[in-house]
């Protein structure tokens, strides 16, 4: 048999977001964004997911008042605005082709609506792009990673005014005009999906301000306009960077009927499409039937203008970038189900696969499925753009740590995805793990909930020195991309 290796230039790499990792978050003229203001894990159960979201105008207002880093870990992130250089030499040593980070737009523009851009933040990014370029490995940038300036959710009750659109085009157009030189592959909004299950970090949307509206239309309101402003980057994008590449990014869920019962199918075929209307309208660039009939049956009503219709019909995504932590499984609620923690979303446990420390469930099979599912559908290049396993590493005493189990999960999912490419015929662009240098978590904003091939010292209080410390993944991923996958069959 011949020797089994990923297509030639495929883009290995790791994927990071500013909110989560840049830190510095009042330096260089940065605005607060709505992270910085996110509650943290101090006070919440980690594994209550809706509680973790449920923010209010005065958590937030109560947030602006401190300038605690402890109680908000995003604030200090991973100190990446200050170890930069060190950070882009350890990825430049594992051999990574590719780096996907996000812009903070309140580096861009500190209150979201400020007429003048921020050039100190501008020349923040012009200096890691530089040093990405020096390396010759090829950002992938996110325009917008659950980072909208605050002032936009206190004064303008964020994405649910259609106002958000000029100004965010104008970030777009500015960060597009000042990088074009640097920065070919473009994402949207991440997980764009993710507005209705968090809505004040994705739309900047509080519940308590809507009082008398109904908030699931508010929210559907919200994404309408995203959708318009994804459209409207895309098209500055293609105009100001004529080969540039634009993808949507989807939380990929891949929901498996809990039983052959045909409503646990429904249910997952439903459950399915809750993803699926974000990308059917990105990549086809018309709402899916199925959504207007959601609409339709609980009497939401989405104010649209004219022009809105088109404006997303003539600017559809280029390929599909989406997220992979686990499957799921649906089923007609009934007794001795167990429920399962994974993704801000509640599923049943799969008697089949085992978790994570946090209760993720894992299955790289689901990966090779999921694959198959979105190149079926769409047509369009995929982009694995977040993958990995969130776990507690121990630093030896001998400094060293041994994150086997690390490995073991991504060896499992590379070969899923290799046989997606081989044997499925799917097109896939590259591969970005998620936090390849340690970062704060999104969900439960812990530090200890680790997914680097890269130590940060730093635990869930702040405390620590920030140092980098490779771990046993480390090498194993740089063999993987220097061989471009053929040590994963090694003997
Ligand atoms: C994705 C997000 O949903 O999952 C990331 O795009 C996030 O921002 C990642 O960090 C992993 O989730 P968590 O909660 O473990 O950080």
């Amino acid at each position: 048999m011949s020797k089994r290796e990923f297509p030639k230039g495929f883009l290995w790499g790791g994927a990071t977001a500013a909110n989560q990792f840049e830190g510095a978050w009042k330096e260089g003229g940065k605005g607060i964004s709505v992270a910085d203001c996110a509650r943290s894990h101090l006070d919440i159960d980690v594994k209550d997911y809706k509680r973790q979201n449920a923010v209010t105008t005065e958590d937030v207002l109560k947030a602006l008042e401190t300038e605690d880093t402890v109680y908000y870990p995003k604030r200090r992130g991973s100190d990446f605005y200050h170890h930069y250089k060190e950070d882009i030499a350890l990825l430049a040593e594992m051999g990574f082709k590719c780096f996907r980070m996000s812009i903070a737009w309140s580096r861009i523009f500190p209150n979201g609506d400020d007429s003048e851009p921020n050039e100190e933040g501008l020349q923040f990014y012009d200096k890691v792009f530089e040093e990405l370029e020096k390396y010759g490995i090829e950002p992938l940038v996110t325009m917008s990673h659950y980072e909208p300036p605050v002032n936009l959710v206190l004064n303008y009750d964020g994405w649910y005014s259609r106002e958000l659109i000029g100004m965010f085009t104008k970030f777009v157009e500015t960060i597009c005009r000042r990088y074009k030189d640097k920065v070919k592959y473009w994402l949207t909004f991440n997980e764009i999906d993710s507005i209705i299950r968090h809505p004040y970090t994705t739309g900047g949307l509080i519940e308590d301000r809507f009082s008398g509206k109904n908030f699931e239309e508010v929210i559907f309101q919200a994404m309408h306009h995203q959708f318009v402003a994804s459209a409207l980057a895309t098209k500055i994008c293609h105009e100001i960077i004529p080969d540039s590449m634009v993808g949507c990014m989807l939380t990929k869920k891949t929901i498996y009927p809990y039983s052959c019962r045909p409503e646990d199918v429904l249910i997952a075929q439903q459950n399915m499409r809750s993803t699926y209307c974000y990308g059917d309208t990105q990549v086809f660039g018309e709402y899916p039937s199925y959504l207007l009939a959601r609409f339709k049956n609980r009497g939401i009503n989405i104010v649209k203008e004219s022009g809105d219709d088109e404006i997303i019909k003539k600017y559809p995504v280029d390929f599909v970038s989406f997220s992979y932590y686990s499957s799921l499984c649906a089923a007609e609620p009934r007794e001795g189900l167990k429920e399962a923690v994974g993704n801000n979303s509640t599923a049943y446990e799969n008697p089949y696969l085992s978790s994570s420390d946090w209760g993720w469930q894992i299955d790289p099979l689901g990966l090779r499925i999921s694959l198959i599912d979105l190149y079926d559908r769409y047509r369009k290049p995929l982009f694995i753009v977040e993958n990995g396993l969130g776990a507690k590493d121990i630093v030896k005493e001998d400094g060293t740590i041994d994150d086997q189990y690390r490995i073991d999960y991504f060896d499992a999912h590379f070969k899923a995805m290799l046989d997606a490419i081989e044997y499925d015929g799917v097109d896939l662009l590259g591969y970005t793990s998620w936090g390849c240098i340690d970062l704060v978590s999104e969900s439960t904003k812990q530090m200890s909930k680790r997914y680097g091939f890269v130590y940060v010292d730093c635990d869930d209080y702040g405390n620590g020195t920030f140092e980098r410390i490779r771990k046993k993944s480390f090498d194993w991923y740089k063999k993987v991309i220097s061989t471009n996958g053929a040590s994963l069959f090694e003997e």
